[in-house]
């Protein structure tokens, strides 16, 4: 079974306790995630009059921040991850979806803000393009798609070949041989990676990229602060829906 599925988080969302580890990441990386809200609050350039729809909002870590500086926030994820979000905070403007966006209904529905945030790589290689392309079909004119956090092989390569990335590395090594902080989720589900999952290089990325532009919108790679939690081996492609 693959590590990183949509029916994975909902077991974590269930069954595990430290809320950094649920989300995906490490909780040596917990003061690092509280950077993401402000760094998507620019990149997506939320304003107060916004519609968003959080694709993949996991029990609400960013999602719920950023629905108190919008009009409207939708919630999208499995059900045992959006009964933990909403053990957590019920927003009065927030609505709820649980199921695997790539199946759920939207009607005429359209959202000036998109965000799926360290969701790509979850998903089977074959549903990529469906799912960014349903993505960008819910975008208002001159609406914003984030697909953040997307793990580059070749940068993580570059970034590790580098005198600062061999000291992090040791670092790293040193702060998780202290607290293996995935030993919770491991002992929930027995994972392995799963080669059917998409998997990012610089060439699938540009290649993502220019397909989007291929679709009529605007679409850029946007680096990430190194002090975000996965700074230096992840990258962003923001979409721009022309009006
Ligand atoms: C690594 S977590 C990131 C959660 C959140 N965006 C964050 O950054 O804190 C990925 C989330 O995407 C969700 N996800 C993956 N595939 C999905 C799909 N097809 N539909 C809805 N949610 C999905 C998973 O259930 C999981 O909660």
């Amino acid at each position: 079974m693959g590590e990183v599925t949509f029916e994975n988080y909902g077991k974590y969302a269930k069954c595990v306790e430290n809320t950094t580890a649920i989300s995906g990441r490490y909780c040596i990386q917990a003061d690092a995630e509280r950077r993401i809200v402000n760094d998507l609050i620019s990149k997506l350039s939320i304003q107060s009059s916004d519609s968003l729809l959080d694709i993949g909002c996991n029990i609400g870590t960013v999602f719920i921040p950023l629905s108190f500086l919008v009009a409207q926030a939708t919630a999208v994820d499995h059900p045992d991850c959006l009964a933990r979000l909403q053990e957590r905070f019920k927003g009065e403007n927030v609505r709820y979806m649980a199921g695997n966006f790539l199946t759920l209904p939207f009607n005429d529905e359209r959202y000036d803000k998109i965000l799926s945030y360290s969701v790509l790589h979850c998903l089977r290689k074959d549903d990529l393009v469906p799912f960014v392309e349903k993505a960008i079909s819910l975008l208002a004119p001159g609406g914003r798609l984030l697909l953040g956090d997307i793990p580059n092989t070749s940068l993580k390569q570059r970034f590790l070949d580098s005198d600062e990335g061999i000291r992090f590395q040791e670092e790293w090594n040193r702060l998780c041989s202290q607290n293996d902080s995935t030993k919770e989720c491991k002992e929930v589900v027995d994972c392995k990676p799963d080669p059917d999952n998409a998997q990012f290089d610089d060439e699938s990325v540009l290649a993502l990229t220019a397909y989007i532009r291929k679709l009529g919108c605007s679409a850029y790679i946007l680096p990430q602060n190194p002090e975000l939690p996965f700074g230096h081996t992840r990258e962003d492609i923001l979409v721009i829906r022309p009006r």
